[in-house]
Formats: structure tokens, C-alpha cells, sequence
């Protein structure tokens, strides 16, 4: 067998149906697109990258508000981010109606910001929830918002998030492998 098709036929199984695999996409909404929303994209980025699945999921965040458009994440959460190694790589967007048909997952982190995601688009393509969805009953039903609070709220968000995003990598990669 030679060229393209003796190639083709010496991969490995697990390789081909790699090949086949869709990306997916998951966007996270909190309403500044400053603190909680890009700890949820780092902390899934930093994840999937141990795991080597950063070809497998495209993250991006977005705020139900647009008033800090273009602005990186709060520099307090960047900094309790970063002394879990964890990079922060966001510039603060508001999230748009084609979002919620282009993303795979959306994921607000408060039952305000899923109000407010309903409101901008009844009949979304993507699947739409609150980040608890992930967490177990231990966990309050809302990510709480740590803008006005003190240091250990920058803390919490992340321990949630770190309790919450291998279970998004489960609904994303592991679901959709054995789907193939
Ligand atoms: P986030 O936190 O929604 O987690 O990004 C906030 C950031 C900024 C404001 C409110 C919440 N703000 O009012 O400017």
C-alpha cells in the first residue's frame, strides 16, 4: 500500500476518529466580563492544556454589559489566578445575540445573567445554563459576584470554577467521543 491510502490505513483508530471530531465551543457570560467569566475561561484553558485538549474546545467569555469593553480581567483576580498559575487572557466583550447560536455552551454564572441571556435570545442554538449545572449540591446555585468584596471572593470564584470545569470537559469531549 503506498501514498494518501496506506497512511490513511496505518493510523491508529483512536487517531482517525480524533480527526473526525468537531470542535466545540463553550462561552462563559457574567455580567462585567471582568472577574467571574474570565476565571472561568482561564481555569478551563489551563485545564484542557495539562490534558492536551486545547484543539478540542474553543473558550471565549463575554459580560451581559458592555462597560468595560476591551479591558483585561480585574487585576485582583488576575493576581489570585496567577498564584494558582492559572493566566487570565481576556479582553472584556459584550456577548451578542450570534453568540447564542454560534457557541455550543453557554454558561452564565448567575440566575441574573441567565435572565438576562433569555432576554437577548428566546431560542438560542446553544445550550444555555447556569455554571452549578457542573457543581455538586455543595455549591451555591450562583457563582457570587467578588467585585465589591474583598480578596477571599476572588478565591471562592476560583475554587468553583476548579470544582466545576472537568465536568464541562466531560459534557464537551467525553460525551461527544462516544457520540462518534
Ligand atoms: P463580573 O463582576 O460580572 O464577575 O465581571 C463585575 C465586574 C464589574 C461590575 C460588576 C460586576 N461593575 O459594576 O462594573
Amino acid at each position: 500500500m503506498t501514498g494518501r491510502m496506506g497512511r490513511f490505513r496505518a493510523m491508529r483508530p483512536c487517531l482517525l476518529k480524533r480527526r473526525n471530531m468537531k470542535k466545540r465551543s463553550v462561552l462563559f457570560v457574567c455580567l462585567g466580563n471582568i472577574c467571574r467569566s474570565p476565571a472561568g475561561e482561564g481555569v478551563l484553558l489551563d485545564l484542557l492544556a495539562k490534558r492536551s485538549l486545547v484543539d478540542r474546545i474553543e473558550v471565549d467569555s463575554a459580560g451581559t454589559m458592555g462597560y468595560h469593553t476591551g479591558n483585561p480581567a480585574d487585576a485582583r483576580m488576575r493576581l489570585a489566578a496567577s498564584k494558582r498559575s492559572v493566566d487570565l487572557p481576556s479582553r472584556a466583550r459584550q456577548v451578542t445575540k450570534k453568540d447564542l447560536d454560534t457557541f455550543d455552551l453557554v454558561i452564565a454564572m448567575d440566575r441574573e445573567n441567565l435572565a438576562d441571556l433569555r432576554r437577548l435570545h428566546a431560542t438560542p442554538k446553544a445550550r444555555v445554563c447556569l455554571f452549578s449545572e457542573f457543581l455538586d449540591d455543595t455549591w451555591p446555585t450562583d457563582v457570587p459576584d467578588p467585585y465589591y468584596g474583598g480578596d477571599d471572593g476572588f478565591e471562592y470564584v476560583l475554587d468553583m470554577m476548579e470544582a466545576g470545569c472537568p465536568k464541562i470537559i466531560e459534557e464537551l469531549v467525553v460525551k461527544n467521543e462516544h457520540s462518534v
